[in-house]
């Protein structure tokens, strides 16, 4: 295999496969089925202890959990990797993979995690103010990235991290990605208001943000366009030199922008730090804005959410700014979205912006999260996608369980049809899907729609993907949904079902198939549609027992059509 020659021996690492990325591990392709651990488990050795198999038995072969600044240098200088050792040898023992996420200056728009010597020195490590009304300044509880010892100090102290993980793991590749920071930005006010910001705000725009903006134009996200132009059908604007206020007018958008520049340059000097000694993939996650439906005001804007700057962290990585950071933050490899209360679909969509690989770190773990995990696989070529907070339920009781243990099997079919573009794609039905929206995609000759699965009752929730395998063959993974075929020659007068057999896969790592039962009748309805049945489908009091129950949810389907001779 051509990527064990080229990359065999190296740590893990992106390989780029046309208008993706892939991550390779020991030489080949490896589709992460990952879950976050809650804030505080990879702490203890022996809390994890009680995780390990859990998460095994959830299908999960990749966890994500914290390494804190405040625990491996608690005193400046001395660093102590003694209980990380103990985990990443745990997760090695269950054959796990971990993806390390770098609690260090910036964890939720706040410096929580930074250790006592930092929290308390705020000469060299002067904290955020934010504006409050009458002039009056208040102290954050996050570090300034302004004129401050922070971005050095961290990225010294991650540094060590890197160069401990490659020493430690590099042969293993226990460690497959570090995320640096977590969901950085400042809440509570859309710009810093100390002095050393309010100094960098009068000056001049750096030139090199200027010329980015306008060397680049055409290439940037319509969210950054609206920001820059707006009202102007994202036409371009001539910049003057200025300060931040001359070129790019007074408000909140403008205060985004600044410490989006500024805090990317931070988390950048970081990065680099540890990209140097150990370059496996370095990604920073995103607090997204959301200004949608909150009924009730149900949920506070604690981890999630927000429409304006200030009210979501300023300055991370939302659509907006996400040129900036790709820009400006080049020793990551990607910036990747916390998807929790935002459009799934749209938002993976935003992420894939300029061909960058789509890691999903967080989202909801419920069912409704772990159906639309399968949208990040089918259509956006996800390298993962991880619910979040996964140590603290059972994998008989987490959704999980079942949707891993299917993306498993075929994930070297997963992997194939992501590197080959637009021949996949990922969706889910709810529950009900009464008012579901069919699917429809055009390969090859055909047009093909996606629709929940016929029964005679309630229709059920849905989720799984269809890989276009060239010719009129086409592979069905997942459950509750059915295709129909059109054959879209203007001389057709007829498309059906050629061939409908039930899959097993043989071989995992090859995703070779073997049939098992040959489906007709009524699988297919007499020959209408190629029915992927749900788990448990509803006779809605029909007496005639029509519907088969799921069962390997994998099948192939090769339809025809007939054209007429004159
Ligand atoms: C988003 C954060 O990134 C996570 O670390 C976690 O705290 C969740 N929110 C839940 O609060």
């Amino acid at each position: 295999m051509a990527y064990l020659a080229t990359h065999g021996n190296n740590p893990p690492c992106l390989v780029k496969a046309r208008t993706t990325k892939q991550l390779v591990v020991h030489g080949r392709p490896f589709l992460m089925l990952a879950a976050e651990l809650q804030n505080s488990s990879l702490t203890c050795a022996e809390y994890m202890d009680t995780v390990w198999q859990k998460v095994k038995d959830m299908n999960v072969n990749t966890l994500l959990g914290c390494v804190m600044w405040e625990m491996i240098e608690p005193v400046e200088g001395q660093f102590d990797f003694s209980e990380l050792n103990k985990v990443i040898l745990g997760a090695r023992e269950h054959s796990l993979h971990l993806v390390l996420l770098w609690f260090g200056s910036f964890k939720n728009g706040l410096s929580t995690y930074v250790p006592p010597w930092v929290k308390t020195d705020t000469k060299r490590f002067p904290r955020a103010k934010l504006r409050k009304a009458g002039g009056v300044l208040a102290t954050a509880d996050v570090l300034s990235v302004f004129n401050s010892d922070g971005a050095y100090a961290d990225a010294r102290a991650f540094g060590k991290l890197m160069a401990h993980l490659k020493e430690f793991d590099g042969a293993y590749a226990t460690v497959l990605m570090v995320q640096v920071e977590n969901e950085v930005g400042l809440l509570g006010d859309s710009r810093d208001g100390c002095a050393a910001a309010n100094l960098s705000f009068i000056q001049a725009v750096p030139k090199d943000l200027i010329h980015f903006l306008e060397d680049e134009w055409d290439t940037l996200h319509p969210d950054l366009k609206d920001v820059l132009s707006p009202g102007r059908n994202g036409e371009k604007p001539s910049y003057s030199e200025g300060n931040w206020e001359e070129v790019f007018g007074r408000g909140p958008r403008t205060d985004e922008l600044f410490m989006a520049y500024y805090y990317a340059k931070y988390v950048n000097k970081v990065a680099e730090a540890g990209k140097a000694i150990y370059p496996i993939p370095l990604y920073t996650n995103t607090w997204l804005n959301y200004a949608g439906d909150n009924p009730d005001n149900t949920f506070p804007v604690v981890a999630g959410g927000g429409g304006m700057p200030g009210d979501y962290p300023s300055g991370g990585p939302v659509s907006n700014v996400l040129d900036i950071w790709q820009k400006f933050a080049p020793n990551l490899d990607f910036i990747s979205p916390d998807i929790y209360l935002n459009d799934y679909e749209s938002t993976c969509a935003k992420y894939r912006h300029r061909n960058q690989p789509l890691f999903i770190p967080e989202q909801r773990r419920d069912e409704y999260g772990a159906r639309r995990i399968w949208i990040a696989y089918g259509s956006y070529a996800a390298i993962g996608a991880s619910p979040f907070g996964i140590d603290t339920v059972d994998a008989k009781d987490s959704p999980i369980t079942k949707h891993y243990a299917l993306l498993n099997s075929v994930s070297a079919l997963v992997l194939e049809a992501q590197r080959n573009p637009s021949s996949s794609v990922g969706f889910c039905f709810d529950d009900p899907p009464q008012r579901a929206q069919p699917i429809v995609r055009r390969w090859g000759d055909y047009e093909i729609t996606i629709e929940p699965s016929f029964v005679f009752g309630q229709r059920g929730p849905g989720a799984g993907m269809v890989i276009y395998r060239g010719g009129a063959r086409f592979l069905l993974i997942g459950w509750g949904f059915q295709v129909r075929a059109r054959s879209t020659s203007p001389r057709a007068t007829f498309t059906g079902i050629l061939r409908f057999e039930e899959k097993t896969v043989v071989d995992c790592g090859t995703g070779e198939l073997k049939t098992q039962r040959r489906l007709n009748g009524d699988e297919t309805r007499s020959g209408k549609f190629a029915i992927m049945p749900s788990e448990d489908p509803d006779y809605g009091g029909f007496p005639i027992a029509v519907t088969i129950p799921a069962r390997t949810m994998i099948a192939e389907l090769e339809v025809y059509a007939l054209e007429d001779d004159e």
